[in-house]
């Protein structure tokens, strides 16, 4: 044990797939974000493993009766919500009410971040570099669409590439009006129409408050797909093992990557992310790297997430990295870790 710090009572908030996947009149790819129980008994170890009292809240209906009851210190949140954009901020938000710490981004930064088009508006004032994109809420919206074709189109407030499938890249107003039209019908978010970037695609691990620090930049190769066709599709996602490399640090010029994280940084920056972000950037055939979106509560599957597979490329463990993530969130509140 480590007795820098003194021995907390530490909640974890989460939702489970398996308590959810039994509705088989939603989509394949409905409960795409939500937790398995081996990643949270994952981070339930390293907390324990570090002398902390773990307890395994869920993020059901009567969270908020073993809250007021529990005396907790401090939550380590992961929990992805239920229905709407603002869902992911349900819980910090009750977390706020009660006055009862927590780890990551506040409610505000994550409404603002699982809205795309919000997201995107607020870099792109701060002269971050995002693709061109309209917000379609129904298809009288794709008129005057003023933007260039190749396009991307996904769902404005979802994450782990739901929606997103190999033939989201379009080419042409008709099968844009028609796959829009298929993501109106199936799920429930606007669609984020968008310019595609056709270069190699990055995603940056950020850890830390009022100086962040970039973790790695890991570029996404997929197998057999040349940059301008890859997509890190759902399909791709799914089949990581056989169809993705990982390259970390990536091959690219020292010059590039610097720029890569300079993009990075600065939406962090701009949308108030704390503790740990994720950022996917494409590079443009214009050189640029363009931001298309960043995950304040990046999946922590110490198997699968991105996040993880970044961090055993720079040599961390899975421990260290979420006793980081957790370390920043105490020193912010005072309450001991230093990083
Ligand atoms: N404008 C674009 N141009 C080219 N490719 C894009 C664009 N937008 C998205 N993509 C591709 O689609 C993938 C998923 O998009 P995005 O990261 O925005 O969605 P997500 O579902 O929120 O992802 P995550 O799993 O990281 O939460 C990207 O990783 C990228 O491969
Ligand atoms: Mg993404």
């Amino acid at each position: 044990m480590d007795v820098a710090h003194p021995r907390l009572r530490v909640g974890i908030t989460y939702n489970l797939r398996k308590d959810f996947s039994s509705r088989k009149d939603l989509p394949t790819d409905s409960f795409e974000e939500f937790d398995s129980e081996e990643t949270i008994d994952a981070i339930r170890e390293v907390l324990q493993n570090d002398g902390h009292q773990v307890f395994k809240l869920g993020g059901g209906i009567d969270l908020l009766d073993r809250l007021r009851s529990l005396s907790l210190d401090i939550v380590f949140n992961i929990a992805e919500g239920m229905g709407g954009r603002n869902r992911e901020a349900h819980i910090p938000a009750l977390l706020e009410f009660l006055n009862i710490p927590y780890t990551g981004s506040d409610p505000l930064t994550l409404s603002l971040t699982l809205d795309k088009a919000m997201a995107k508006k607020v870099v792109s004032s701060e002269g971050v570099p995002t693709p061109g994109f309209k917000k379609i809420e129904t298809l009288n919206d794709l008129q005057n669409l003023n933007l260039h074709y190749p396009l991307f189109v996904k769902l404005c407030y979802e994450g782990s590439s739901k929606g997103v499938r190999l033939d989201s890249k379009i080419s042409d107003p008709a099968h844009l009006r028609e796959k829009v039209t298929w993501l109106l019908e199936t799920y429930d978010s606007p669609v984020l129409v968008e310019e595609f970037v056709n270069g190699p695609e990055f995603t940056v691990g950020i850890i830390g408050n009022s100086e962040p620090m970039v973790l790695g930049v890991m570029q996404i190769e997929i197998k057999g797909s040349p940059p301008e066709d890859a997509i890190y599709s759902l399909e791709i996602k799914r089949e990581w093992e056989e169809k993705v490399r990982y390259h970390c640090p990536p091959l690219i010029s020292v010059e590039l990557k610097n720029r890569i994280e300079e993009v990075a940084l600065r939406a962090y920056r701009a949308l108030d992310c704390r503790d740990v972000s994720r950022v996917d950037i494409r590079v443009g055939s214009d050189g640029v790297p363009y931001f298309l979106e960043i995950n304040p509560l990046p999946g922590l599957s110490p198997v699968y997430g991105d996040l993880p597979i970044m961090a055993r490329h720079m040599g961390w463990e899975y421990s260290r990295l979420v006793k980081t993530i957790f370390q920043h969130a105490l020193q912010r509140y005072g309450l001991g870790g230093n990083g």
